[in-house]
């Protein structure tokens, strides 16, 4: 068996965790608050996509437009509720079959990198207790450029040594899956494929991906 691959990059709300319930509660109450309703339909905009841009989508289907100071104080208010939502999170919430994955890569040898969007990252591992499951752990924190901006992924394969080529990007956006081949990375689509084109491959979840199959040949 020949390895080709030698590191799997996780994005994480959507991919490891459903977040994306906690997401919309506090961006529906903000939008509630401004005086207009904001759709489950319209929360899948926001999927992958940075607070800040987050906050002026809904601004603009809201037909809202405020200043910037206003906009820092929005995203704070969003970020708080969120916040104080995700304390609550236990392992039950983690989407089925990711603690085996993660540890099958690791006996195999393969890093395992977080590359997600969201500042709210070291929280959310720590709910769930798999911090200790990551080599290294990029997050929102410590990158400046949004995706499709392939930033966070080459990030994270310089963290762990690892050629670009060599890495397995595992995202639900589109967006991600979009800065995964700008990072020449192979793009795995976590979700349905009609809505994730630029993905190489797709399953439903990482409960249906076959390690041997994927990173060795
Ligand atoms: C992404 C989510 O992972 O992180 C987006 O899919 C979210 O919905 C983004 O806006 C930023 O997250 P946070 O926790 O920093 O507000
Ligand atoms: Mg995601």
């Amino acid at each position: 068996m020949n390895i080709k691959y030698k590191a799997g990059i996780f994005d994480l709300d959507g991919v490891i965790v459903d977040t994306a319930k906690y997401h919309y509660i506090a961006w529906k109450n903000l939008a509630h608050e401004l005086g207009f309703e904001f759709s489950k339909t319209e929360n899948q905009l926001l999927k992958g996509v940075s607070r800040e841009r987050s906050l002026e989508i809904l601004l603009s289907i809201g037909g809202i437009e405020v200043d910037d100071e206003t906009k820092i104080r929005m995203a704070k208010q969003k970020n708080d509720e969120y916040v104080r939502l995700i304390k609550q999170l236990d392992r039950s919430e983690m989407l089925p079959k990711v603690e085996s994955f993660l540890r099958s890569l690791r006996n195999y040898g393969i890093k395992t990198v977080l590359g997600s969007a969201s500042k709210n990252a070291p929280l959310i591992l720590q709910r769930l207790d798999i911090e200790k499951l990551f080599d290294a752990v990029i997050d929102g924190n410590k990158v400046s450029k949004a995706k499709p901006d392939p930033e966070v992924f080459l990030k994270a394969a310089k963290e762990v040594g690892i050629d670009p080529v060599n890495c397995v990007v595992f995202e639900d956006a589109e967006a991600g899956l979009q800065a995964a081949k700008l990072a020449g990375m192979y793009a795995v689509g976590i979700g349905k494929p009609d809505q994730l084109p630029s993905a190489d491959i797709v399953f439903p979840g990482l409960y249906g991906v076959d390690i041997k199959k994927m990173f060795f040949s």
